[in-house]
């Protein structure tokens, strides 16, 4: 039983320093390779577990180190693994690049990401859930059918559109909070620099939208709150967009509302860009003080 329960995805991220990115047919040197616990869902919810969240993950790894590795990274996080199957597929794997001013660019190979079916989404999980977390990075089909779950048994339901992918009108509808990036904003509402309160025409009840070093916009009955970041020297920023989710998620569990639940978000996010990768980066309660 979880207050928070997130269905996403587990990588292990397989991370290179590199000055700039190879271009088509071009070599180019980089740094080490540091292999660290990622995946937008697993990030997610030892974000919310850092923070002290009574939090799970429903999602699947294969039978490998890089498997290991994540459920030894979530557990150390205070992020339950009773619903992470392991299943006869590699674990998935993210190959990232991260250039000089922090920016990365990312490449998922899903493998047992991929098996995650919406037959894993027994009614039982959701016993004592107030909060679903999903992300797209594992089959659609069993993102919805989590969503449809959650939303008949009163669970809160905010899904993070990351990687943006298009969605049924029935999903959105279902959604409480639709968690989006700048980016993931101009592919919903094909326009870049478009109105946020034009995300809830699309159907959620409310949205919130991340703009890195500028913050949050929480968009909620029909009006904007702008919440500001603290400034910080970012040096690599991978799984920033997690830690809001999971940071988010933990605060609405505890009853916050959605603008207080974003300025803690923002904290943790901005904390998670000045450390290198993705879990290894987020903060406990207590470092945020
Ligand atoms: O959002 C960041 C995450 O995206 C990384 O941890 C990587 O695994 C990819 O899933
Ligand atoms: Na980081």
């Amino acid at each position: 039983m979880s207050a928070v329960l997130v269905v996403g995805s587990a990588n292990a991220d397989l991370v290179v320093p590199v000055e700039r990115r190879p271009a088509g047919g071009e070599t180019v040197l980089g740094g080490d390779t540091t292999v660290s616990p990622g995946g937008k869902g697993a990030n997610t919810a030892a974000a919310a577990g850092r923070l002290g969240a009574d939090v799970a993950l429903l999602g699947a790894v294969g039978d490998d180190a890089h498997g290991r590795l994540l459920r030894e990274s979530l557990t150390a996080a205070g992020a339950g693994t009773q619903y992470l199957r392991t299943v006869d597929r590699p674990t998935g794997i993210a190959y990232i690049t991260v250039t000089p001013d922090g920016e990365n660019s990312i490449l998922v190979s899903p493998g047992a990401n991929s098996a995650l079916e919406p037959a894993d989404l027994t009614d039982d999980v959701f016993d004592g859930v107030r909060v679903l977390v999903t992300s797209l990075e594992v089959p659609l089909p069993t993102v919805e059918r989590a969503v449809r779950q959650a939303r008949s048994k009163g669970v809160r339901v905010l899904l993070n559109l990351s990687p943006a992918a298009e969605l049924s009108g029935e999903t959105l509808a279902a959604l409480d909070v639709l968690l989006v990036n700048e980016h993931e904003a101009g592919y919903l509402l094909a326009e870049e620099d478009a109105d946020p309160r034009r995300l809830l025409d699309l159907g959620p009840r409310a949205a919130v939208v991340t703009r890195g070093a500028a913050g949050a916009v929480v968009v909620e009955d029909g009006k904007s709150t702008t919440v500001e970041s603290p400034r910080v020297e970012a040096v690599d920023t991978t799984g920033a967009g997690d830690a809001f989710a999971g940071a988010l998620a933990a605060s609405l569990a505890r009853g916050a509302d959605l603008v207080e639940a974003a300025r803690l978000a923002v904290r943790v996010a901005a904390v998670s860009v000045t450390r290198h990768g993705a879990q290894p980066s987020y903060p406990t309660a207590a470092e945020l003080e």
